[in-house]
């Protein structure tokens, strides 16, 4: 069974397909009214109801903390969810891959790589060695972890970003598409561009297209001079 009737479940199913998988259907919690309808070859069978033990489960949902807590669902409940992978990903020995995990075609994982549960290594991304990702992150397409860098929980890596080696991201991060990521980054930060650096708060922004002129906000306007007697 393929959790999740989107795009993202499209490159799932099709990788099932290729990696030998029958897919038995399609879930979708979010729309009951594609229930019964025909979606990607194959069918929206319901909702997380259906699901039991003895079926291999496919998470693929894309948003990371959506696919963590049907991860977390699904292992309360025993049920099997396996590591997918594209048969043309490409996948070290020594790396170890907790469950729910996904890897793309072109996807590269490299010794002694650490992937955490329901683990997004997209198309044609790469992981170095000695790289740790938490659990819930997502690599998006065409990203590059050079060694050591380590991801904490629900991190989404935007496409094509590029991480240099040994940098910690933190949990809850988001990585703008095309960043270059050259510091630590704490948890909660979203980033963009090269060098990467954090969004400014809108507050930040307000200030930096004031008028050098105007009173800061909160500030009331010098009262006028008392007229002379
Ligand atoms: C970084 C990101 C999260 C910012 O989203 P946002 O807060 O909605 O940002 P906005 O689109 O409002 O853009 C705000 C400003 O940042 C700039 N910006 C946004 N994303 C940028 C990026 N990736 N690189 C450079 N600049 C970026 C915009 O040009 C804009 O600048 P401006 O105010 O001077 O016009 C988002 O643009 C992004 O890159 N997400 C990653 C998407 C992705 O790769 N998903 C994976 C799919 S598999």
């Amino acid at each position: 069974m393929i959790w999740g009737a989107g795009g993202h479940a499209k490159v799932v199913a099709d990788s099932a397909r290729l990696a030998g998988w029958t897919i038995g259907g399609f879930v979708d919690d979010s729309h009951p009214l594609r229930h019964g309808r025909p979606f990607f070859g194959g069918l929206v069978v319901g909702g997380r109801e259906t699901l039991h033990s003895g079926i291999a489960v496919a998470l693929a949902l894309a948003d990371c903390h959506a696919r963590l807590h049907c991860a977390q669902y699904a292992l309360d409940r025993q049920l099997w969810l396996p590591v997918l992978a594209h048969p043309r990903a490409c996948i070290a020995s020594s790396a170890r891959i907790a469950e729910g995990s996904f890897l793309a075609a072109g996807a590269t994982i490299n010794p002694d790589v650490v992937l955490g549960v329901a683990v997004i290594v997209n198309t044609g991304a790469t992981v170095d060695y000695d790289c740790e990702l938490d659990d819930g992150v997502h690599v998006a397409p065409g990203v590059h972890l050079a060694a050591g860098v380590s991801i904490g929980e629900r991190t989404l890596v935007g496409i094509g970003a590029v991480v240099k080696p040994g940098v910690r991201i933190g949990s809850d991060c988001t990585i703008g598409a095309g960043a270059v990521v050259i510091r630590n980054i704490p948890d909660g930060t979203t980033v963009y561009g090269s060098p990467a650096r954090p969004r400014p708060a809108l507050a930040d922004i307000a200030d930096s297209t004031r008028d050098a002129s105007e009173p800061p906000p909160g500030d009331s306007p010098t009262p006028p001079a008392a007229a002379a007697p």
